[in-house]
């Protein structure tokens, strides 16, 4: 069972369990998602203008979309006013900032679905990030920039939780994933032929999709399969995500069960901690590392992303 919870008064321990047991918490906007989501939303209307980025499928190609995606997104990966908005969120939400460690955020959009849905605004198929090398306790939020419709937003699919299903997350190796592939999102335009984990069955396709308000938070756990909406609505959906990891659950592997997850290699080198942007250290890190972990593969990616390529 999938509980949702609407801002509760909560502990982030007791939170973080019950989000490792499969529930979702929504939570309403703050001065500090307020501060991202408005970020977000001035460069994407100055690199759209004199358009609305809502409806800019109506007036530029996708390539052209493509191309002003594949520079503001970066953009606002490695804007320095993120890294002070996202320790705020954390303290908002009475999370103790020199334990928690988070990824950098990244700028999605979702086109109508006869537009763009490749490459740099890849419409990710069901999924949990744990095939992505993510660890068990990933936390992933997930922030509205505009209103949301039912089929413009996330769709969830919360039976799958603690029900294994056969996928191809054996063929995913995350150092070969960032050498091989990351660079190249944005010469992805019509088509997108990177191979990426799927699920290898029919699933049940009933989905849950939660609608906050812009700047509103869908807090969950990355082992959530979990799958981008076909957009068949007029407009562009635009959100932020980003991930983050306790340092607690780091040092005791705690987290959610994992049901199916068989990728190698860790994302664990990304994080970044709120209080001052510190790696984890790297003896909690090699207690995940496999042989896949070689010195010239292990990649330091917290600065230096260059566009959009987690799941
Ligand atoms: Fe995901």
């Amino acid at each position: 069972m999938v509980s949702v919870f609407i801002d509760p008064a909560i502990a982030d321990d007791a939170r973080r369990n019950r989000l490792f047991a499969g529930d979702i918490f929504i939570l309403s906007p703050t001065a500090g998602t307020r501060a991202l989501i408005g970020l977000a939303r001035e460069m994407l209307e100055d690199a759209f203008a004199p358009h609305s980025p809502l409806s800019i499928h109506e007036s530029k190609t996708p390539e052209e979309v493509a191309t002003i995606l594949g520079r503001i997104k970066p953009q606002f990966i490695h804007h320095p006013e993120c890294k002070r908005i996202i320790p705020q969120i954390m303290l908002e939400h009475g999370i103790e900032r020199d334990k928690l460690y988070f990824d950098v955020p990244r700028l999605r959009s979702a086109y109508p679905s006869h537009f763009l849905s490749s490459g740099i605004a890849y419409a990710f198929h069901p999924h949990r990030d744990t095939w992505y090398s993510a660890p068990m306790f990933q936390l992933n939020w997930w922030l509205p920039i505009y209103p949301l419709e039912p089929n413009n937003a996330m769709g969830f699919y919360p039976r799958y939780f603690d029900e294994g299903i056969k996928n191809s997350s054996e063929t995913f190796n995350y150092y070969e994933w960032n050498t091989t592939n990351r660079a190249t999102a944005a010469a992805h335009i019509r088509s997108d032929t990177r191979e990426q984990p799927k699920a290898l069955q029919e699933l049940d396709p009933v989905t849950v999709r939660y609608l906050p308000p812009p700047g509103g938070i869908v807090l969950f756990s990355g082992a959530q399969l979990h799958e981008t909406v076909r957009n068949t609505t007029g407009v562009a959906r635009y959100s932020i995500d980003f991930r983050t990891v306790h340092i607690d659950d780091v040092a005791k592997h705690g987290g959610a069960a994992n049901v199916d997850s068989r990728c190698t290699g860790t994302t664990l080198r990304d994080y970044l901690r709120a209080s001052d942007l510190a790696h984890l250290p790297e003896e909690l890190i090699a207690q995940y590392d496999d042989d896949t972990a070689t010195t010239e593969r292990v990649l330091y990616f917290g600065d230096r992303l260059l566009g959009n390529s987690k799941p």
